[in-house]
């Protein structure tokens, strides 16, 4: 921390260096292997461009150090141990499985350094295991899935059939979406969980799903499975009779082009899509397509809004761990999303949910906005935190 020095030094009123001048060393903690490979690159390139964009005028320098969870909790928990100890971050950023967040939960907790959770939608991480060092500009995986419930049924869907991995995430998205669902008179007629990173041939659900008597199947799938799920849906032949819903990961901008013609009809819900209309979503939707020759997914997006609430933290006064902690807590700002805002009783975002449906574009899939769902905090679910403090 140059401040800290320079004013030990007593040159805290010099010209040399701008009063405010930090270095912030990051320790960026994401898949770059492995099923989730793709939205590690992803969610890194949105943070190195937000970064860019709001760090410029902060009086601060940001040293990145990368780490790849490779998606394994174990893995994800060493590369922690080293970004905390032996680099010694000021904060960490990313984490994309809600398996690795849980894992790494207690390690950020005890040694205190924040963590800006990129990704992982892990209810617990804003619940019963919240933390004053965990933030998420992300999502839970409640705040997706529960309103995408309850607007299925008030579109007149009665029976469905769920699918999602078998870990943390899977397990939580479709609790909340049943919750939703059956809350406004829906019935689950059937569940089935994949075995996580392992399950090729999707065929064997399809058929249980085809023969439950659903009127639609619902899912959250993402990343390489997400593809694979899609693909084997259509190749199946439901998509006509048994209509295809999930969390809008399933059809994310990221892949959907890969998934192609099977993923048109799909309906899903999720925080954002790049064809919103405002004007932060056009210059970041512009400025990311420059950078990376791509159109900007919900994971690019998640990326860099960390890395401006990381901006916001440092501007705001923040100089160590605790106090970017602190700090990170009460960032709110208007960005590609809408209104963000951090609920300091929780440490999750409140931002608005969006509908959306997948459909042929000029320039191949896109997405149309079928519905805004309104922005809500997720209840405390056991969170129990001390109270922000201003300085
Ligand atoms: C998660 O594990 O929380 C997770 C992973 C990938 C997604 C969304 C959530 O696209």
């Amino acid at each position: 921390m140059k401040r800290a020095i320079l004013a030990a030094l007593g040159f805290a009123t010099t010209m040399a260096v701008p009063a405010t001048a930090e270095d912030i060393k990051v320790g960026l903690l994401l898949p770059f292997s492995g099923v989730y490979a793709a939205l590690g690159n992803d969610i890194e390139a949105g943070f190195q461009l937000g970064l860019e964009q709001f760090g410029a005028d902060s009086g601060a320098t940001f040293e990145v150090i990368r780490e790849d969870t490779e998606v394994k909790p174990p893995v994800a928990l060493g590369k922690a141990k080293k970004l905390i100890l032996q680099d010694k971050v000021d904060v960490m950023a990313g984490i994309v499985s809600s398996g690795v967040l849980g894992a790494v939960r207690d390690m950020i907790d005890g040694a205190g350094v924040p963590l800006i959770v990129a990704n992982a939608g892990n209810d617990e991480a804003t619940g019963a295991a919240c933390s004053p060092y965990i933030t998420r500009m992300s999502f839970s995986n409640r705040q997706i899935n529960r309103p995408m419930g309850a607007w299925m049924a008030e579109q007149g869907v009665k029976k469905v059939f769920t699918l999602a991995p078998d870990y943390a995430a899977g397990r939580q998205m479709i609790d909340a979406f049943a919750a939703g669902f059956t809350a406004a008179g829906g019935e689950i007629v059937g569940q089935e969980f994949t075995p996580f990173q392992k399950t090729q041939d999707f065929g064997p659900y399809l058929a249980k799903a085809q023969a439950s008597g659903a009127d639609a199947v619902y899912v959250f799938y993402a990343g390489g499975e997400a593809i694979a799920f899609v693909k084997q849906y259509d190749s199946f032949g439901l998509k006509a009779d048994l209509p295809l819903y999930g969390a809008g990961f399933l059809t994310s901008p990221l892949y959907v082009n890969a998934e192609g013609p099977a993923a048109e009809g799909v309906i899903t819900a999720l925080h954002y899509v790049p064809t919103l209309d405002n004007a932060a979503n056009t210059a970041f939707a512009e400025a990311f397509t420059a950078a990376t020759g791509r159109a900007p997914s919900e994971y690019a997006v998640q990326g860099f809004d960390s890395a401006r609430a990381l901006v916001e933290a440092v501007k705001a006064g923040a100089t160590d761990r605790d106090s970017l902690a602190m700090a990170l807590r009460q960032v709110r700002f208007d960005g590609p999303r809408g209104t963000l805002a951090i609920d300091p009783a929780t440490n999750n975002l409140v931002q608005p949910i969006y509908v959306y449906e997948t459909v042929a574009g000029e320039a191949g899939l896109t997405q149309k906005v079928l519905a805004q769902l309104p922005a809500e905090a997720d209840p405390l679910n056991g969170c129990a935190m001390p109270a922000v403090t201003t300085n």
